[in-house]
């Protein structure tokens, strides 16, 4: 199949969008509103997007207490969603009024950001606090008046990382078991069965490419 997705349909039960852009990683954000009440919610439109400083991403469909809190504080988290918290995850998703604690609603143990006012998982692998950049209102098709997808921009200016993740001075993610999304209501981990390491390759005199090795510790 292959099919305009502006005029036309893909005539399947769902829309593959998300099946195909996957696996995306999921933003657990954690956030308090003006009043004190904290917040956390899973977004799998969700990325880190820039590098020095370190930004993140995530995108929501309405104005949802996430993006409320976090324009009206200018604070965020995101925590680590791995495969043991995956109940958590999931409960933290259930549409609840502004006022439902999410943290209390899941058991969730949490601890507040060190260098941000919002809190985050206590017992996540990893953590990012960030501070509030920007929302872009996303447009319709066409360029279009927006159709009600925000996505906020935050600067991370403070990680926590459960130092028993630290193996040999790298963050050992597949020990973590971040959770990914897939399409649908799939979901996937990521672990060492099905993760593996390679270096870029080099040019050789000829402007061939060289045989890639193992990583050597340096980054190309
Ligand atoms: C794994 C997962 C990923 C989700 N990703 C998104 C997303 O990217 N954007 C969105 O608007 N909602 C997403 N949702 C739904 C929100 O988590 C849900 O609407 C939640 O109630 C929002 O909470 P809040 O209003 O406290 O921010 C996702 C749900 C799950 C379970």
């Amino acid at each position: 199949m292959h099919y305009d997705c502006i005029n036309g349909s893909h005539g399947l039960p769902h829309d593959p969008f998300k099946a195909i852009v996957a696996p995306r990683p999921i933003g657990w954000i954690g956030s308090k509103g003006k009043s004190g009440i904290q917040n956390l919610a899973p977004y799998s439109y969700f990325n880190a997007v820039a590098d020095k400083p370190h930004f993140i991403m995530f995108s929501s469909v309405g104005i949802k207490d996430s993006v409320k809190n976090s324009e009206e504080t200018g604070v965020f988290t995101f925590s680590l969603a791995t495969e043991k918290l995956f109940d958590a995850m999931n409960g933290s998703s259930v549409q609840a009024a502004y006022n439902v604690d999410e943290f209390k609603l899941t058991n969730l143990a949490y601890s507040q950001g060190k260098y941000v006012d919002a809190p985050y998982v206590k017992d996540s692998p990893a953590a990012l606090e960030c501070k509030y950049w920007k929302t872009i209102d996303m447009p319709g098709a066409n360029r279009s008046k927006g159709t009600g997808t925000y996505v906020i921009l935050g600067q991370v200016v403070g990680i926590f990382i459960n130092d028993s993740f630290i193996k040999e001075g790298l963050f050992d993610a597949s020990e973590a078991r971040p959770l990914v999304r897939l399409g649908y209501m799939n979901y996937g981990v990521v672990g060492k069965e099905n993760t593996f390491t390679k270096n870029r390759p080099q040019l050789d005199k000829e402007g061939n490419l060289m045989e890639i090795n193992e990583w050597d510790g340096k980054y190309r």
